[in-house]
Order: C-alpha cells, then sequence, then structure tokens
C-alpha cells in the first residue's frame, strides 16, 4: 500500500512504515500548492496527515482511492467523520501522547496571564522597565481559585491534576459526561455551562472542537464571567469569537486571555489582540515538545501499519469502519 505523508515526521515514525515495507510518497517541493498535495493524495491509499488539511465531500470524491486518513493530531476537526464513516474510510487521531505537554502549555499561559507576562517581557526588551512602583504591574494569585475546564478529557485531567497540586485549585467541568476518576481523585464537581461560565476564577478549555461549538465563547457569555476571570483556549480558536474576547478584554468584562489557538490561524500581525497587556498568544505550540512529537509519529505510523494489516488502528476515531 502507498502512504502519502505530507509534511516532515519525526524519524520513529517512518522508520516503523518502512519496516513493515509500505511505500511512502513525499511532496516534492517544500510548500507543495494545493494541486500537488492532492494529487499525490490521488495516488495514495493510506493519508498521515500532518497539519490543518481538510478532508470533505469534496476531497474524498475526488481522492476515491483513500481508504485511511491517519492524522498527526488528536484533534480530528478537519475532518468530516461521518462522511468518512459512510465512506468506509478509518480515521485515526494521536491522543494520549501530547496529553502532558497541552496541559503544560495551558498551564503556562494561565501563570503568564496572571502576572502579565509577556506585556512585561516585551517592557523589558524596549527598555521600559522603571524604578520599583508599588501600584504597579500587579497580576493575582491563583491560590485556592476556581478552575472551569470545558472538556474533561484526557488533557483537561492533566490541566486540573498540575492546578490542583500547585496552588490548592477547586476543580469544576462541564463535559458530555461524568469523569469519575477526576470526580474521586481531584473532587471535580460536574456543572452546568452556565455555572462554568459564571462561577469560574479561570476557563480552560479542552474539548473536541465541532462546527456547532463555532463562537461559543462570544459576548453573551463573556458578559456572565466574573471580572477576575482568565480565559484559557488551547483547544481550537472556533471556540471563541476573537472580536468578542478582544471586548471583553478591552472593557474590562475578564481579566485576561491566554491562547495557544486563535482564530483564524496563525493569528494576523496586527491583530488588536496582540496589543493587550492581559493577553499572551503562543503559535499552537501544545504539543511541541520531542516526547511529545516522537509519540504522536509512533503513534500515527502505528495506526497506519495496522490499518495497511487488515487491522484496527490502535486509535480509531471511527471504528464503525470495521463493523
Ligand atoms: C492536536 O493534536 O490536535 C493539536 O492541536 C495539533 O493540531
Amino acid at each position: 500500500m502507498k502512504v502519502f505523508i505530507n509534511k516532515k515526521i519525526p524519524q520513529v515514525g517512518l522508520d516503523i512504515i518502512t519496516e513493515n515495507n509500505l511505500e511512502i510518497i513525499t511532496s516534492e517541493t517544500e510548500n507543495p500548492s494545493y494541486q500537488e498535495w492532492l494529487e499525490n493524495c490521488k495516488k495514495a491509499d493510506i493519508i498521515l496527515s500532518v497539519g490543518k488539511s481538510k478532508y470533505d465531500k469534496d476531497f474524498f470524491d475526488a481522492c476515491p482511492n483513500v481508504k485511511a486518513i491517519a492524522l498527526f493530531s488528536v484533534g480530528f476537526d478537519q475532518v468530516d467523520i461521518a462522511e468518512a464513516t459512510k465512506r468506509k474510510i478509518a480515521v485515526g487521531n494521536t491522543p494520549d501522547v501530547l496529553s502532558r505537554a497541552t496541559s503544560d502549555v495551558a498551564f503556562l499561559l494561565m501563570q503568564m496571564v496572571s502576572r502579565r507576562a509577556s506585556y512585561n517581557i516585551a517592557k523589558v526588551k524596549s527598555g521600559n522597565w522603571k524604578d520599583f512602583d508599588a501600584l504597579e504591574e500587579l497580576g493575582q494569585e491563583l491560590y485556592g481559585k476556581t478552575l472551569g475546564i470545558l472538556g474533561l478529557g484526557r488533557i483537561g485531567f492533566e490541566m486540573a491534576e498540575k492546578c490542583k497540586a500547585a496552588f490548592g485549585m477547586n476543580i469544576i467541568y462541564h463535559n458530555r459526561s461524568h469523569n469519575e476518576q477526576a470526580e474521586k481523585e481531584l473532587g471535580a464537581k460536574y456543572v452546568s455551562f452556565d455555572e462554568l461560565v459564571e462561577s469560574s476564577d479561570i476557563i480552560s478549555i479542552h474539548a473536541n472542537y465541532t462546527p456547532e461549538q463555532a463562537d461559543l465563547f462570544n459576548t453573551s457569555v463573556f458578559e456572565k464571567m466574573k471580572e477576575n476571570l482568565i480565559f484559557i483556549n488551547t483547544a481550537r480558536g472556533g471556540f471563541h469569537n476573537e472580536k468578542d474576547l478582544f471586548e471583553a478584554l478591552i472593557s474590562g468584562k475578564i481579566w485576561g486571555a491566554g491562547l495557544d489557538v486563535t482564530n483564524p490561524e496563525p493569528v494576523q500581525k496586527d491583530s488588536p489582540l496582540l496589543e493587550l497587556s492581559n493577553v499572551c498568544v503562543l503559535p499552537h505550540i501544545g504539543s511541541a515538545t520531542l516526547e511529545a512529537r516522537s509519540g504522536m509519529s509512533k503513534l500515527a505510523s502505528e495506526n497506519v501499519v495496522a490499518f495497511a494489516k487488515g487491522e484496527k488502528m490502535p486509535t480509531c476515531v471511527n471504528p464503525e469502519v470495521y463493523n
């Protein structure tokens, strides 16, 4: 079987694929055009997909040979899963291996925002470090605060665990279902979405993104939040309306925001968000550690190999295709 790998991945994954005698197709150019990418997809049985390429009905019509997609990500919002399932196209993702790294970034952003770190770093760099002022640059402490998690799965659990251990935070969460482990081990309390919004001091998003959740965090939601609220998004930029978030931040409706994902992405250079002292933006680096990326490479390649051997992918998003 032919496997198209659209971007470079850590060697561990390439070794797994070649050891299993699968033929690898790669792009001929550094930054392939859409057309070149599509031509390579057409030749492939399996795609190991790195990045944001979209796989929808039009794509599947154009590439009838594609039988499986192994994503190099835990998120699978770029694939029309219902359409893939209808066509018996297996889709794999890379959960678990990036949970620590991604939750570390949420934890980092929370602290950076609480002490306005990016603004203060910029101030030092521009030579504006002034004399000590007892009333200037005051952050807020995180001890004993309430952390609200939207989507308490593996990454959310890691974030909650760190916040509890480091700052003795109370954990509340909203999810599709109860997370019994988090309730038992962390004392996490399941609440409605409204209660999450109204009672949290920090909100951190760790849910899977679907189009129905576009702009879930908008003006009417920001208005209900506490004034000291720190908004953290390391999931998908689509969860928040960026204009509404900006308004909430400049009007003092909320205290600050830490974003590893933006809407659109990459963030525009002239985005007004980047001018704010209470915002920290990172370039979607949640899983960007040697450990997590190697784990993703290994798992995505194991999904490829399992499919090629006629076995179930170890981490399949739509296992119904095997029925
Ligand atoms: C993921 O794995 O979903 C990361 O956000 C990278 O896309």
